[in-house]
């Protein structure tokens, strides 16, 4: 009796065993079933096809392994933002930093900058210049990296509405088929300043819609100073290394930023306060089009970016503000700049 009731319990142990054996493998299989649906899903929401399947599978390695990251990142919870999957995905980290970010940071500037705002005591406590109407729909520069043309055209575009009433999406790509004397590669990168100072020298910049954005470097193609649509006066460096000078700016009209924007937290940022991971390599431009202070106490830059509406904050991202180290989270206050009316 005792050898039978010994034989069941293995049987039924066996049984068991197999059970869950068999259970996790189907689990498994689910599991891949539903990444490689996940995948799929992807590709086809940002009209995504590989040249061959030896690439499709290299980059759904990549995928995996990013899902697996903003998973546990979600997860954790330890951050007051969210990480989400979007059209950055299948890129590496060190792939997504070389075509993006071009900003060519760490300029000397020789130019002694004065700063009409310095003197500036009374600040709102927060301001948005969407709700002005002083900033245009967020754009994607695709897989040009001429961060630094849509950085300094939004922050013309901000001042050409504040001193003439009206809001025009201006030419990003003028910029970068136009501008290329000086350091501005079109999309190999460039600097704001330079842009700023291209801009003046041509006596303004055509429309979007006159010189729509290829994503490309072209060649210049403008039809003359009858169709610029905006001009500037020349611009302003903000002191570096100072939040507070930065505010009394970006209080006044939208600022073009440089930053450190080369982190994977920063490629998949989704929403809430982005408080790092990042450095301060300058390697990105954006523009500040406001600040704030959440609910709880947290005090941001309201930053606009130019990698689309999925990403972000619909294009938009909240960066700490007025954090201990005085360049700003990831250097937003290492080199800010704005164009003069
Ligand atoms: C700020 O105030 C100082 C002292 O009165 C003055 O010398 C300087 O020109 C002012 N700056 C601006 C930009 O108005």
């Amino acid at each position: 009796m005792g050898f039978t009731n010994h034989c069941q319990c293995i049987s039924l142990a066996l049984i068991l065993i197999l059970g869950a054996l068999a259970s996790q493998a189907a689990a498994c299989t689910l599991q891949d079933v539903a990444m490689d649906e996940k995948y799929e899903q992807w590709m086809a929401h940002y009209g995504r096809v590989y040249e061959n399947n030896y690439e499709k599978e290299k980059r759904f390695k990549i995928f995996k392994e990013n899902v697996a990251y903003i998973e546990s990142f979600n997860g954790a919870g330890t951050k007051p933002y969210k990480l989400g999957i979007n059209q950055f995905a299948d890129l590496t980290n060190k792939e997504f930093t070389v075509t993006r970010n071009r900003f060519m940071g760490h300029e000397c500037s020789t130019k002694i900058s004065s700063f009409k705002y310095e003197n500036v005591t009374v600040l709102p406590s927060a301001m948005d210049w969407r709700k002005k109407g002083a900033v245009t729909p967020i754009k994607d520069q695709g897989q040009c990296g001429c961060c630094w043309a849509f950085s300094a055209v939004a922050a013309m575009e901000g001042i050409t509405k504040l001193s003439t009433g009206q809001l025009i999406s201006l030419s990003k790509q003028e910029l970068v088929d136009c501008d290329i004397k000086g350091i501005d590669q079109g999309c190999g990168g460039g600097l704001m300043d330079n842009a700023f100072q291209f801009i003046q020298h041509n006596q303004g910049l055509t429309t979007e819609a006159n010189y729509p954005y290829k994503g490309v470097d072209g060649t210049c193609n403008t039809k003359g100073e009858a169709n610029h649509a905006a001009k500037i006066n020349g611009y302003e460096d903000v002191p570096a290394n100072s939040e507070k000078a930065l505010l009394k700016a970006a209080a006044h009209q939208p600022i073009s930023d440089a930053i450190d924007a080369g982190g994977s937290d920063f490629q998949f940022y989704s929403s809430g306060i982005f408080t790092g991971e990042c450095g301060t390599s300058l390697d990105h431009g954006v523009t500040a089009v406001g600040y704030g202070i959440t609910n709880d106490g947290t005090k941001y830059w309201l930053v606009k970016n130019s990698w689309g509406t999925e990403w972000g904050e619909e294009g938009y991202i909240r960066m700490q503000r007025d954090i201990d180290a005085e360049e700003g989270l990831c250097g937003i206050a290492m080199q800010a700049s704005y164009p003069t009316a």
